[in-house]
């Protein structure tokens, strides 16, 4: 089977990369937008590195032809001058779903985010929301996965965690009492390739999230904990750094802005969990925290 992965060097695309090489009959295009990024994949045998472009349909279909299932990740949390809600989220997707018609793929994967709401006032959850609707209404066979914050090797949410937990004193949005459900990457990842394998017909919408309901300021301090330290947490009031986050973004043209400060700090909760649905068992958290520690040491 071939794959083609479009944000082939995010974080979830990395890793992906990573268990398609245990993988023997699965070769993969490895999508990404520049020479730069393409240095950022791994060399092998298995994955055939492209340089991809959102700008036009026809193009990129000819980029991915061959792929019996396109897996779609990229897409951004942190707008930047250079790239936005609509271009990376809504528009990007535009291009892969009419590419994967194209090249008539027998399924398409496209990560989105548990909160998605096409009725959201929250620009980032409705982008999402957007992405899904040309997924799910594209006629091909696809599979949507709404997950929560990724722990993984350089995930931005592992990231966070581990530097504040490397502090002996730090001070996180409200004091870290919204509730979050982690999921470990190497489970969603596990997820993806069943959806690859299995290309059920029509379109599906799953909820994928990790075993256990933490709150922020537990995940610093159960990390902490298995670091040998105890970290001293105070709180930033969330109106306060909405505010800053409001005046800095201006200035800046992105970064952190209230929308993202919302969206980190809004409860992960969900109806029901795909885990079973997506033949995946669900990594404990500790064992997560555990690798992700176990990673930052070696590199
Ligand atoms: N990480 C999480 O906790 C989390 C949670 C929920 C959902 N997700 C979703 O999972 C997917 C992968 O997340 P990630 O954290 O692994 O991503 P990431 O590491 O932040 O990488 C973002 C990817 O999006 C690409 N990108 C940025 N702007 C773009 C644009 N305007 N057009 C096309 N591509 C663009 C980047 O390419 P360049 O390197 O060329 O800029 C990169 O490949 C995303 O769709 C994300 O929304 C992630």
């Amino acid at each position: 089977m071939k794959i083609a992965i479009t944000g082939a060097n995010s974080s979830v695309g990395l890793n992906l990369l990573a268990h398609i090489a245990s993988e023997t009959n699965i070769s993969v295009i490895a999508g990404v937008r520049s020479e730069k990024a393409i240095k950022s994949l791994p060399e092998s045998a298995q994955i055939e590195p492209r340089i991809i472009s959102y700008a036009d349909a026809t193009t990129l279909a000819a980029a991915l032809q061959g792929a019996d299932c396109v897996v779609h990740l990229a897409g951004i949390l942190i707008e930047s001058p250079h790239t936005s809600y609509a271009s990376a989220n809504v528009d990007a997707t535009a291009t892969v779903v009419a590419a994967a018609q194209q090249i008539k793929a027998r399924h398409l994967v496209f990560i989105s985010v548990v909160g998605a709401s096409p009725d959201s006032s929250n620009a980032y959850f409705k982008s999402k929301a957007m992405a899904e609707e040309l997924v799910s209404s594209s006629g091909l066979s696809t599979t949507i996965i709404r997950t929560p914050i990724l722990l993984g090797a350089d995930t931005a949410g592992s990231n966070a965690i581990i530097n504040a937990a490397s502090a002996a004193k730090t001070k996180i949005l409200g004091g870290g009492y919204y509730s979050m459900r982690p999921l470990d990457i190497d489970d969603l990842n596990k997820a993806i390739l069943h959806c690859c394998t299995q290309q059920l017909a029509g379109a599906s919408l799953h909820e994928l999230v990790g075993p256990e309901p933490v709150s922020y300021r537990q995940l610093i301090q159960r990390t902490a904990k298995l670091m040998g330290k105890s970290v001293e947490i105070g709180s930033v009031p969330i109106w306060l750094a909405k505010l800053l986050a409001a005046i800095t973004s201006r200035i800046k043209a992105g970064g952190m802005t209230p929308t993202v400060i919302e969206v980190i700090t809004t409860d992960e909760v969900v109806a029901s969990n795909a885990d079973k649905a997506l033949g995946i068992t669900l990594t404990p958290l500790l064992i997560t925290l555990k690798k992700i520690l176990e990673h930052k040491k070696n590199t």
